[in-house]
């Protein structure tokens, strides 16, 4: 029988995650667990750099970045968007402008990750691209900390959608409509190329490809600039 299969899958498994990701593989692994109780989960939570160290040291299964790294033979699968999407306060002058140019952000001042993220290093590489000079107020290790600071009235970040989206979502927080925005990035599962994945770490990698494509259903993730800027849902 089906439970028969279900129970033979069992051990543990070892995920590694960038800090975007944190807002989407926990919620998932719940009903997984629950599918395959013979399932124990270990879920590291990194920056880009914490993760990428972790690759170089063989440390997990599966591996969940937004930019895989060059220079290692590891095997890629794309799996879901995370786009990197303007954040500030709904009360602030520019949360109703549409089509607001990168010139006009640059004078706001800004909350920037802390060095090694790799929404940091895509805000950085935009700008730079664009010959622009980031205003940089508060440098911060945590997206909910960044939440809480842009409440504050400390500035404006970059962030990914996902952490708007998730419970909890803040009404007070509005995603701005800022030239070249959003960043298109997505979510990437990496294990390496020469490990024979652990059936338990293979059913994960199936489980998570299936389970997001029904997410992504549910999720309105913008497109371009002109889209809903409302951040209220879902
Ligand atoms: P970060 O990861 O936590 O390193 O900023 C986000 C990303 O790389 O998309």
């Amino acid at each position: 029988t089906i439970a028969d299969l279900q129970g033979m899958k069992q051990g543990q498994l070892r995920l590694a995650v960038i800090t975007t990701a944190k807002y989407f593989i926990p919620r998932l692994i719940g009903p997984f667990c629950q599918r395959y109780p013979g399932i124990n989960v270990s879920l590291k939570v990194t920056n880009h750099e914490g993760l990428i160290n972790r690759i170089n040291d063989n440390l997990d299964d599966l591996y969940v970045l937004s930019r895989p790294p060059s220079g290692f033979d590891i095997t890629v699968q794309p799996f879901l968007d995370n786009p990197l999407v303007v954040v500030g306060p709904a009360s602030h002058p520019l949360a109703n402008q549409r089509g607001i140019s990168l010139e006009r952000l640059a004078q706001e001042p800004f909350i920037l990750r802390e060095r090694g993220s790799g929404t940091r290093e895509a805000t950085e590489q935009l700008f730079a691209a664009h010959n622009l000079n980031l205003n940089v107020k508060l440098d911060l290790g945590s997206n909910e900390a960044i939440k809480q600071a842009i409440l504050g009235g400390l500035g404006l970040a970059v962030l990914s959608y996902h952490t708007l989206t998730s419970a909890g979502a803040t009404p007070e927080l509005k995603m701005f409509e800022v030239e070249g925005f959003p960043i298109h990035r997505q979510w990437h599962a990496v294990y390496p190329a020469g490990k024979q994945l652990s059936t338990v770490a293979a059913t994960f990698l199936d489980y998570l490809l299936t389970e997001s494509q029904r997410i992504a259903a549910d999720i309105q993730i913008p497109e371009s600039t002109t889209t809903d800027p409302e951040l209220d849902a879902p």
